[in-house]
């Protein structure tokens, strides 16, 4: 099976946060997309806004991965050549509450996704996963080989489709790469895309700009006495358009080289901590965000970044984007849909 430059990828979850910004690298690049998303964390404005962005607006399926029939039917109406797999649900808090919800939306929704492509026999498949699946025992810089465990439901449904990848490239037909995310942050440069957090944020850069615009009275810094440069958390903050360019550059990997399964952590390889990060955000768009240090948030550790030497070696794919940038771009967005 050989793919075209014009060929058709369907990305489920296509009009979410990271799924919009690689359609728009994807169309940017000569592909032809078709989005199937179920609008459970999205809007039609995104739409809008990618035939803005891109002078072309893709195909949009809206249907549930968890039916079935809505996901194969995709597969009848479309020639896909290949799927980069976003949707799913998204937060560590919710999964705790609704176990069940994560397991149906995250790991049933992929095993039909899966069995739907299999029956049509598109076989090439990159998954999200995420850097929740580290263990916490693991030492910084995380590398691919690394042990891996998970403390919540959401992580655990990563963890259990990982796991279904793999078992499933033992069928050498399929090729499948599965991106393990860091801290994806920032918006597209236009501002016509970005995240749209609902109710109180929980990550860092969501709330710290909501801070800084107002919306939000104080930013909670959770935890000064961590191991770390200056006490607080590490993360390896990436800007999504990079983590968007990622995903078209391992298509274009798979594309040429024959891959069976293969895992790459996606990240700067930088760890930036609270405090680096509210100052960079202050001098870059000379604002100030009222902050306090409270105590540590239960289940974070204390640093977590990539080593991300395979994807480059391998993939030829690094971050371009500064903290800077992410801080530009994420303010941006705020400032202009708030
Ligand atoms: P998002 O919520 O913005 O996007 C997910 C999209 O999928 C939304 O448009 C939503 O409507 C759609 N969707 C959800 N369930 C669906 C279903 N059952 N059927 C069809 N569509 C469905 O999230 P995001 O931040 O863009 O994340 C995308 C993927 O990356 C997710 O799988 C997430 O777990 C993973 N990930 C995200 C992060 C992060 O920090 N944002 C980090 C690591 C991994
Ligand atoms: N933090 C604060 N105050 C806040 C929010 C966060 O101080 O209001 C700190 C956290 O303690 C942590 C850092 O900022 O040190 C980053 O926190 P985020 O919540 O932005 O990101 P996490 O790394 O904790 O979690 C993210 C995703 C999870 C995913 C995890 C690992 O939200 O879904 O990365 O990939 F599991």
């Amino acid at each position: 099976m050989k793919i075209k430059q014009n060929s058709q990828i369907l990305v489920t979850g296509g009009l979410g946060y990271i799924g919009s910004h690689t359609v728009a690298e994807l169309i940017a690049t000569g592909y032809q997309v078709v989005i199937f998303d179920n609008l459970t964390n999205s809007h039609l404005g995104v739409l809008e806004n990618l035939e803005t962005i891109s002078g072309q607006r893709p195909q949009l399926v809206i249907g549930d991965v968890t039916s079935s029939s809505e996901i194969d039917q995709v597969f009848q109406d479309y020639e896909i050549d290949a799927v980069i797999h976003f949707a799913g649900l998204k937060s560590v808090s919710e999964s705790l509450a609704q176990p069940l919800k994560y397991f149906e939306n995250n790991v049933t929704g992929t095993i039909n996704l899966l069995k739907a492509m299999a029956a049509n026999n598109v076989y090439r498949h990159i998954f999200s996963s995420s850097a929740t699946v580290y263990g916490a025992h693991n030492e910084v810089p995380f590398k691919e080989e690394m042990s891996r465990g998970a403390t919540n439901p959401y992580g655990r449904s990563k963890l259990m489709v990982e796991d279904i990848l793999k078992d499933l490239s033992n069928d050498p037909n399929w090729e499948i790469i599965a991106l393990r995310y860091f801290n994806p942050v920032g918006a597209h440069p236009s501002s016509l895309l970005g995240e749209e957090p609902k109710g109180i944020p929980n990550n860092l850069m969501p709330y710290l700009v909501q801070t800084a615009s107002g919306r939000l009275k104080e930013l909670q810094v959770f935890g000064n006495d961590y191991d770390t440069k200056d006490g607080t958390g590490v993360r390896d903050y990436i800007h999504v358009v990079d983590l968007a360019k990622a995903h078209v550059a391992v298509l274009s990997y798979m594309i040429k080289k024959p891959v069976n399964f293969e895992v790459f952590n996606v990240g700067t390889g930088h760890g930036i901590s609270v405090l680096e990060m509210i100052d960079c955000f202050e001098k870059t768009n000379n604002i100030k965000v009222p902050f306090k240090i409270v105590e540590r948030r239960p289940g974070d550790v204390g640093e977590a970044f990539a080593d991300v030497a395979k994807i480059k070696d391998l993939v030829g794919w690094n971050a371009t984007h500064s903290l800077e940038d992410m801080c530009k771009d994420a303010w941006n967005w705020e400032q202009k849909n708030k």
